[in-house]
């Protein structure tokens, strides 16, 4: 509804001067104060009169009186003063003319804030550890990460989406000994993760009777990182595995990335970086281990090398960093983890900053709250843990088992698509459905119902305006915009707040606003669907209106499904 507010702050700024005398009212002050009220029935939009009330010295009731002259004989905003408010409905022609002409304009870029032109913009996502359980801890990570890359994207950015595998570390001594000790080829070739998933959580049973394993293990990793050949073939093949398993998921998710530079690419490209710490003086050293001090600001040390000299996950984090910046001249880089490390990103940025690296303040951490399944926590060390590749399983099978239920006459490969489809969409989208830093109990039932708010729902309803517009055929453009109901009215405001929408879920990096928006908009649909006949309407010139909004429903829904991963189908 942008446009409908310039309009009115357009007309109140340039009625002002001659109402209230002295320069008046600026357009884009007022753009500020306009609001969108909680209830359809105090119009489109509203302006509180008692904010103006100080500059302008006078009641708001008489204030929002005097403004609502302004838009007496105004075709396209009617305005309604009531206690000290100004309530705006905007004419349903000019509604229906200025959004469907703009939908059909401009088609899938329809709601682009178009202000990421010429600037590149890294995003940290996924990243899950190699030879760990890929959990539904990562479920966040994964969708968040690639929805904000989407979102990024469609606002014109360059976007480089970086997997920053978790594949160097004493774990990798750990899976070393492990494997030597228990493994078999065979068996970890035909069990893939969860093979080795099994040697790492046997390796912490047996650690906890002989602590010697432990310093096996660190040996190792210590020959691992000398480079030796046969733990860096082991290790290599540890790292094949797991990949080959994450892209399953990753091809379910519809998920590609740009680069799988992990944390083991910037092995040889942390002594640079240990170099720049040590000749700005910030280095401390600390029972052996060397670490920045950050007690001024508030925080704790961060960490940079161990007593024995090898480097961490911080370490790793400030060469690729820097490695990042001099390769993709980032505008942002966003690093998306659990809320977690939250007080790691605090330090790891201050570490940077004080390296003096002046691009420091381009990077940003976006946390998110904890997730369980059915109210049960997750447990990494004890091997108790739900796989986000068994969470979309389960999905998938309920799915086909439902749309089996239903259909039991549609062919097995047309069941599998849309299964997967509505399946994985349907995990996503209650993933994303609240605000990201709340915790979150995941019910899978309550995600696959095709009623409430959810996946399903939702690409039932894209669904439907396929059918219709199918049923539709070559109905022409509207000559005349005829829309009267109040259902009507209600589905092109809907439309006409995905751009704002699109805008608050980019300065936000919150997806959820997405997913919210695809809820409004399909409420507003279905109950136009139900409401306002369309080929039957008896009116030409509503029909081709009519039509109209379905095929901007259709294709707003479809540009929305894509911003948060969920794959659309014609038929559910
Ligand atoms: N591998 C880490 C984990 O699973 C997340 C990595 C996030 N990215 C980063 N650059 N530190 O906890």
């Amino acid at each position: 509804m942008l446009f409908v507010k310039k309009h009115i702050a357009d007309r109140i700024s340039a009625a002002a001067p001659a109402l209230f005398g002295g320069t008046g009212l600026g357009a884009d002050s007022l753009l500020e104060l306009l609001e969108y009220p909680p209830d359809s029935s105090m119009g489109d939009i509203a302006l509180p009169c008692f904010k103006l009330a100080r500059t302008l010295r006078q009641s708001p009731v008489k204030i929002a009186q005097a403004l609502a002259g302004c838009f007496e004989g105004d075709g396209d905003v009617s305005a309604a003063a009531v206690n000290g408010y100004l309530n705006f409905t905007a004419d349903n022609r000019y509604l229906a003319k200025t959004v469907l002409g703009q939908i059909a304009a401009e088609g899938e870029k329809y709601g682009s804030p178009r202000t990421g032109e010429g600037k590149t913009v890294v995003l940290d996502y996924s990243s899950p550890n190699v030879a760990k359980p890929f959990h539904i801890g990562h479920l966040g990570t994964t969708v968040i990460g690639h929805s904000l890359k989407k979102i990024h994207e469609f606002a014109g950015y360059s976007c480089v989406g970086i997997n920053h595998l978790g594949d160097w570390g004493t774990q990798f001594g750990k899976m070393i000994v492990a494997y030597r000790l228990w493994g078999d080829k065979e068996k970890v070739e035909a069990g893939g993760c969860d093979a080795l998933v099994e040697l790492y959580v046997k390796f912490h049973k047996e650690a906890e009777a002989d602590p010697s394993l432990d310093d096996r293990a660190r040996e190792e990793f210590r020959k691992l990182e000398q480079g030796d050949p046969d733990n860096i073939a082991l290790w290599q093949w540890f790292k094949e595995i797991s990949l080959k398993e994450y892209s399953t998921t990753y091809r379910q998710l519809d998920i590609e990335f740009d680069s799988y530079a992990g944390e083991s690419f910037y092995r040889d490209k942390m002594a640079a970086q240990l170099e720049v710490l040590r000749e700005k003086g910030l280095l401390k050293l600390d029972g052996g281990a060397s670490l920045v001090d950050l007690s001024e600001y508030g925080m704790p040390p961060c960490l940079i090398l161990k007593k024995d000299g090898s480097t961490l996950y911080p370490t790793r984090d400030i060469a690729a960093a820097y490695y990042r910046h001099e390769t993709y001249h980032f505008g942002r880089c966003i690093y998306v983890t659990s809320s977690q490390q939250s007080l790691y990103f605090a330090q790891l940025f201050k570490v940077i900053e004080l390296m003096g690296y002046e691009w420091a303040d381009s990077l940003v951490h976006v946390p998110y709250g904890t997730v369980s399944i059915n109210g049960e926590k997750l447990a990494t060390r004890t091997g108790n843990v739900i796989l986000l590749k068994d969470l979309l399983a389960m999905a998938i099978e309920k799915v086909d088992a439902i749309t089996k239920e239903k259909n039991p006459s549609m062919p097995d490969d047309r069941r599998a698509e849309i299964a997967e489809k509505v399946g994985v969409g349907a995990v996503v989208f209650y993933y994303l459905s609240n605000n990201r830093i709340k915790d979150i109990n995941f019910m899978l039932e309550d995600a696959l119902s095709y009623e409430g708010n959810t996946g399903p729902y939702a690409q039932y309803t894209y669904a439907r305006t396929c059918s219709v517009l199918e049923k539709c055929g070559d109905i022409p453009a509207p000559r005349r915009f005829v829309a009267q109901t109040p259902e009507e009215h209600d589905l092109l405001v809907a439309l006409s707040q995905f751009p704002e929408r699109v805008k608050a879920a980019l300065d936000f990096y919150e997806p959820s606003y997405i997913t919210r928006y695809i809820l409004d908009l399909c409420a507003a649909f279905n109950r136009f669907y139900h409401e306002c006949p369309i080929l039957t309407s008896g009116d030409p010139d509503a029909t081709a209106c009519r039509a109209a909004m379905t095929s901007a429903v259709n294709t707003v829904l479809g540009t929305a499904f894509g911003l948060i991963c969920m794959k659309k189908t014609k038929q559910i």
